[in-house]
C-alpha cells in the first residue's frame, strides 16, 4: 500500500504518552502521524477500517534473540523481524548472544546493515556489557554506543563480579545509554532447571530458588544507586524483586523493569509433563510470584513487557529436560497472551500499550511510544476480540519452541506500520 496518505478511521486510538484513549482517525503522511482527530476528510487516501480495534503506537520489543550473526538454523535478523511485526511489534532490541557476541562496533555495524536490508521492524542492537560476555573485562561502550548499540547487556549470561557490574553501570552513565541485568546469582542457581518448590520436587528435578533473582537484583540495585545510572532490570520473575525495585523506585533509584508474557501468565505447573518449550531463564515461577509481577505491572513498578523472544531448533528442545537450553519463542504471541490480562482486569487497556509501547522507546531512548501529530508513523493497528489457534509452523519466526503450540488465543495484530508503510496485515501477511 503505497498510498500518499493513510486513513485509520474509527479505530479506538489508544495514546499512553498524550493520555488518549477515545474512538477517532489517524491519519498517516509521508512516514509521520499527520492528524488524530474525529472526522478527519481527505481526498485519494488509503482508507483503513480500524472500527472494533485499538490503534496504538507501534509495540516495541526491548528484549528479542534475533541469533544473527552464527545460529541462522534457529532465527535469522529477516526472520525475526518479520515474525515481529506479525506480532504487531515495529521495533524489537536484540540481545548480545550471537555468535560472535555483538560485543564490538563491526558486529553492531553488522546488525544494523542486515536489519535494514532484511528485517520490516526497526532493529535496535543490544551490545555486550563485557566481552564475549565473560563478566571481566568491560566492552568498548563509547565505540558501541557510537555504531548504533542502545543498551549493555550480558543477558543469557550474569555479571557475577560485582566490581566489573559496578564499572559498567559507571560507565554506562557516561555514554547515556542503560544496562539490562540479567539476574540469576549462578551459585544459588546451581543446576536448577525450574522453580525451586513443589513442582519441582514431584517431576525430580533440580531447583532453581526465587531466592537466586532476588539476591542479584538486591546487588545491582545498591551498584546502580552508588553510580547514579539507569539499571534495567530484564525478565523479573519473583515477588521479591518486584518488592525491592518497588521500594528502589521509592527512593529515587534510576531503575526500569521489565516481565515476560510468560512469567505474567504462567507457572511452574506448566513443566508437568515435562515439555521443554516451557523450560526458561529465569524460570517460570509459582502463582504468588506470578501475581506479584502482575500487581508489579499494574502498578508501573515493571515499566515494560519484553518477550525475551528466544528461538532454539526442534532438535534441540527435544532433549531431556535438563540439558535442553531454556528459552521459548513471544513475538508472534506476546500480544494475544498478554491482552488476558486486560480481560481478567489487571491492567487498563491504555497502560498495557504504555507498558508495550511508550515506556520501551522512552528506557530506550528511541522515537516512537506515541502517536502525536508529527510523531514517526510505526502504528500497530489490534482486534482485541479476534479469536484464533496459535500454530508456529505457519508464523514467521523459523523456530517452534513455544508453550503456546494449538492453544486458542484472543487479540491480535491486524496491521502493522513502520514509517508509514504497511509492512504486515493479518489477511495478507508480512509485505515487505
Ligand atoms: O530462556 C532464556 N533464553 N533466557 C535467557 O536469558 C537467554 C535465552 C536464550 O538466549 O536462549
Amino acid at each position: 500500500m503505497k498510498a500518499r496518505q493513510i486513513l485509520l478511521r474509527g479505530g479506538r486510538v489508544l495514546d499512553p504518552a498524550a493520555g488518549r484513549d477515545e474512538t477517532a482517525d489517524v491519519l498517516i503522511e509521508r512516514g509521520r502521524v499527520a492528524a488524530v482527530c474525529r472526522g478527519i476528510e481527505v481526498e485519494n487516501a488509503e482508507i483503513v477500517d480500524a472500527a472494533g480495534c485499538w490503534v496504538t503506537p507501534g509495540l516495541i520489543d526491548m528484549h528479542t534473540h534475533l541469533r544473527e550473526p552464527g545460529q541462522e538454523y534457529k532465527e535469522d535478523i529477516g526472520s525475526g523481524g518479520r515474525a515481529a511485526v506479525a506480532g504487531g511489534f515495529t521495533a524489537v532490541a536484540c540481545m548480545a548472544n550471537t555468535q560472535p557476541v555483538n560485543d564490538d562496533p563491526a558486529t553492531t555495524d553488522f546488525i544494523i546493515d542486515r536489519a535494514n536490508h532484511d528485517s520490516p521492524a526497526r532493529v535496535y542492537p543490544v551490545a555486550a556489557a563485557t566481552r564475549g560476555l565473560e563478566g571481566s573485562v568491560m566492552t568498548e561502550m563509547a565505540a558501541l554506543v557510537e555504531a548504533g548499540a542502545v543498551a549493555f547487556s550480558d543477558d543469557g549470561e550474569t555479571i557475577a563480579d560485582g566490581g566489573v557490574m559496578r564499572h559498567v553501570l559507571e560507565y554506562s552513565k557516561l555514554v547515556g545509554a542503560p544496562v539490562i541485568t540479567h539476574a540469576e546469582d549462578r551459585t544459588l542457581v546451581g543446576n536448577g532447571v525450574i522453580n525451586e518448590g513443589a513442582v519441582a520436587t514431584r517431576l525430580g528435578l533440580p531447583g532453581n530458588p526465587a531466592i537466586a533473582e532476588v539476591v542479584h537484583v538486591a546487588r545491582d540495585l545498591i551498584l546502580a544507586e552508588i553510580a547514579g545510572a539507569h539499571l534495567h532490570v530484564a525478565h523479573v520473575s519473583t515477588r521479591g524483586a518486584v518488592d525491592l525495585i518497588r521500594q528502589a523506585k521509592e527512593r529515587g533509584i534510576g531503575v526500569t523493569a521489565e516481565a515476560a508474557p510468560h512469567h505474567l501468565t504462567l507457572t511452574d505447573e506448566e513443566a508437568a509433563g515435562y515439555d521443554t518449550n516451557t523450560k526458561v531463564a529465569p524460570p517460570l515461577r509459582s502463582a504468588e510470584d506470578r501475581d506479584a509481577c502482575c500487581a508489579g505491572l499494574a502498578d508501573g513498578t515493571l515499566d515494560a513487557i519484553a518477550t525475551d523472544h528466544a528461538p532454539h531448533a526442534q532438535h534441540e528442545k527435544e532433549l531431556e529436560f535438563t540439558v535442553a537450553p531454556p528459552g521459548m519463542i513471544g513475538l508472534e504471541t506476546a500480544l494475544a497472551v498478554v491482552l488476558e490480562l486486560v480481560r481478567n482486569e489487571t491492567i487498563a487497556p491504555l497502560e498495557l500499550v504504555r507498558r508495550l509501547s511508550t515506556n520501551p522507546a522512552r528506557i530506550l531512548r528511541r522515537p516512537g511510544g506515541e502517536l502525536a501529530e508529527g510523531s514517526v508513523a510505526d502504528v500497530t493497528v489490534i482486534d482485541p476480540d479476534a479469536q484464533w489457534v496459535y500454530d508456529p509452523a505457519k508464523g514467521y519466526s523459523k523456530s517452534r519452541n513455544s508453550p503456546w503450540t494449538g492453544r486458542k488465543l484472543q487479540g491480535r495484530a491486524v496491521a502493522t506500520f513502520v514509517n508509514g508503510e504497511l509492512v504486515y496485515h493479518v489477511d495478507q501477511g508480512v509485505l515487505t
